[in-house]
């Protein structure tokens, strides 16, 4: 049985007072929720006091990148260590904006998931098409690529550790979600291509899905096989909403 996880991406968005405000309110919510992960990905600037809010609480921190050196002279990066020192558990590596804005690519992908597993974070790597590439119908080679290059390297149990987040870039944020057996079907693939590369580890791996995940749609979508869980942005700036979420309400 795999634990679900639900955690939020606040992208740039939340001083750290607001981030404490939410993150109070937020374990509250969820204090009776048991046997799932519940995570806050806030901007760095307030994982410090996000996590002094959720501590020795059931919900977890984690940073929404990383660079994979462990410190060096990289004007406005952050390390792996670093995050650890906030009590971060959690980072999110290869997110689409990532890619599409800050240059990243599958081989940083690479080197950022051997870092954090090194460190030892739990990285959630997210993968995902456009919607040219989707109405084209290559969803399976592009999300195989993205899966075979960015864990490339890794053993299976070191796979069986990372959760993969299936974002299709054309949901997120634009209210449109794929529908839950579109999203089951991906996540399949997915686990199909992890099975190639693990065996029966790929059994243990998380996949998530990411792209306007509401309280409204949790449910249907936990309610598919692959699916065990959820990466939230907009949901996730609001305690209500999130909790919401994580109680598959
Ligand atoms: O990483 C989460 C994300 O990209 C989805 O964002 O706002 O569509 O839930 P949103």
């Amino acid at each position: 049985m795999r634990t679900p996880v639900l955690a939020g991406n606040w992208k740039m968005y939340l001083t750290p007072a607001e981030g404490r405000k939410m993150a109070e309110t937020l374990r509250s919510l969820v204090a009776e929720c048991a046997g799932r992960e519940i995570v806050l990905c806030p901007p760095y600037t307030a994982l410090s006091a996000v996590s002094e809010a959720l501590e020795g609480t059931n919900v977890f921190v984690g940073g929404q990148n990383m660079h994979p050196a462990r410190e060096g002279a990289f004007t406005g990066e952050i390390a792996p260590p670093m995050l650890i020192a906030l009590g971060c558990r959690y980072v999110i590596i290869g997110h689409s904006e990532r890619r599409q804005y800050f240059g990243e690519t599958d081989a940083t992908v690479a080197e950022k998931v051997r870092s954090a597993l090194a460190e030892g974070l739990i990285p959630i790597v997210c993968v995902g098409e456009t919607l040219e590439q989707r109405e084209k119908g290559v969803t399976d080679p592009v999300v195989e690529i993205q899966v075979r290059q960015g864990l490339a390297g890794l053993s299976p149990e070191e796979l069986a550790g990372v959760i993969i987040a299936y974002e299709p870039i054309w949901a997120i944020g634009t209210g449109r979600t794929a529908s839950p057996d579109d999203a089951q079907q991906v996540c399949a693939f997915i686990r199909s291509v992890l099975a190639g590369l693990a065996g029966d580890k790929a059994q243990e791996t998380r996949i998530l899905y990411g792209g306007s995940v509401k309280p409204e749609n949790i449910k249907e979508l936990m309610n598919r096989p692959d699916i065990d869980g959820a990466l939230v942005g907009g949901a996730s700036l609001k305690a209500e909403s999130f909790a919401r979420i994580a109680r598959f309400e």
